[in-house]
């Protein structure tokens, strides 16, 4: 990555890293009941470890926005939630059966099968609750926008029905066309809302949001890419989850029916195309723009 891009990213990571673990540990105190476990089961899953990369997504667009930071990290507190719980679950037995994850064990390998189940159903309630408290924005309308958003992210339509498509995958042979689809509904679909949200806190109205959209849609797609690359070749203690499973699962991804060269050109074009999208706005979108750079040629 050349120096500028990095010089924006790398302290932008490590701030809302620290931001994030602080809300979750504020939000998330183990109480002195029976539910201690499942307290400490959302906590292992949430807080210290991951590249946070949903939440700087959020900051950043509200930046654009001059969107008061801390309402910006309760939306990006709550979009941290799905994809936490969306990595429980994925992880599970039923799924895709990983004892690792961000370094550490999985949440049913360190406590219980159960228990990651609930932690998950925990973490997806919490992001509504985030999102419907006056405290993240004092207009109604936009709270029920974010809610809306969100659970349209989250649900059959997005995140939960790519989840669906990428199980069918191992057991149908899927083309490029409907491989592009399940990506873009399993990961794209969480990333969109990370920059719908932030033109939604900015009062923008939806024929405004085209060119975040348009950049949405292809960081999203070179995202999952990049995953399926780093599965394939990547190190498997910087990456802090088990690799080389979408091959043995038998699943179609785009480095599985493109092979690796070109879904690494694939991936590089769509970093290209998510920054032109970006050509009307100025200074202030660099750090979206270093964010796609990012996103390519991360190690983990
Ligand atoms: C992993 O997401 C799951 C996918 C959607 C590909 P990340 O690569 O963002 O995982 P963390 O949050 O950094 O652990
Ligand atoms: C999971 O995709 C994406 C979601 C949890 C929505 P993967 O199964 O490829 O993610 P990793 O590789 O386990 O992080
Ligand atoms: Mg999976
Ligand atoms: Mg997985
Ligand atoms: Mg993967």
């Amino acid at each position: 990555m050349t120096s500028p891009s990095l010089a924006l990213l790398a302290p932008a990571l490590d701030r809302v890293a620290a931001d994030i673990d602080r809300q979750f540990a504020s939000l998330l105190p183990v109480p002195d009941d029976a539910r201690a476990r499942l307290f400490e089961a959302m906590r292992h899953a949430a807080i210290g470890g991951g590249k946070r990369m949903r939440p700087l997504l959020v900051c950043a667009a509200c930046e654009i926005y001059n969107v008061d930071r801390e309402a910006a990290l309760r939306v990006a507190t709550a979009i941290e939630c799905i994809h936490v719980y969306s990595l429980v679950h994925d992880d599970l037995p039923c799924m895709d059966d990983d004892d690792m994850r961000r370094g550490r064990p999985t949440v049913h390998v360190a406590y219980d099968e159960a228990t990651a189940v609930l932690a998950g159903d925990s973490l997806h309630a919490l992001a509504f609750d985030l999102l419907a408290d006056e405290a993240t924005h004092a207009d109604p309308f936009v709270r029920i926008e974010l809610v809306r958003e969100l659970a349209r992210a989250s649900g059959p339509a997005g995140m939960a029905g790519g989840q669906a498509m990428d199980l069918a995958a191992e057991d149908q042979a899927f083309d490029l066309p409907t491989v592009t689809r399940l990506q873009q509904l399993k990961t794209g679909a969480l990333i969109g809302f990370c920059l719908e949200a932030g033109a939604i806190m900015g009062h923008v109205p939806p024929e405004g949001r085209t060119h975040l959209r348009g950049y949405a849609r292809d960081i999203g797609l070179a995202f999952q890419i990049t995953d399926d690359l780093l599965d394939v070749e990547g190190d498997e203690a910087a990456v802090g989850k088990p690799l080389h499973k979408d091959a043995a699962a038998g699943k179609a991804t785009f480095v599985s029916l493109l092979g690796v060269e070109r879904a690494r050109q694939q991936a590089s074009m769509l970093v290209d195309q998510a920054i032109a999208h970006l050509a009307s706005f100025g200074v202030e979108a660099d750090l979206l723009r270093a964010v796609a750079r990012y996103i390519v040629e991360r190690d983990r």
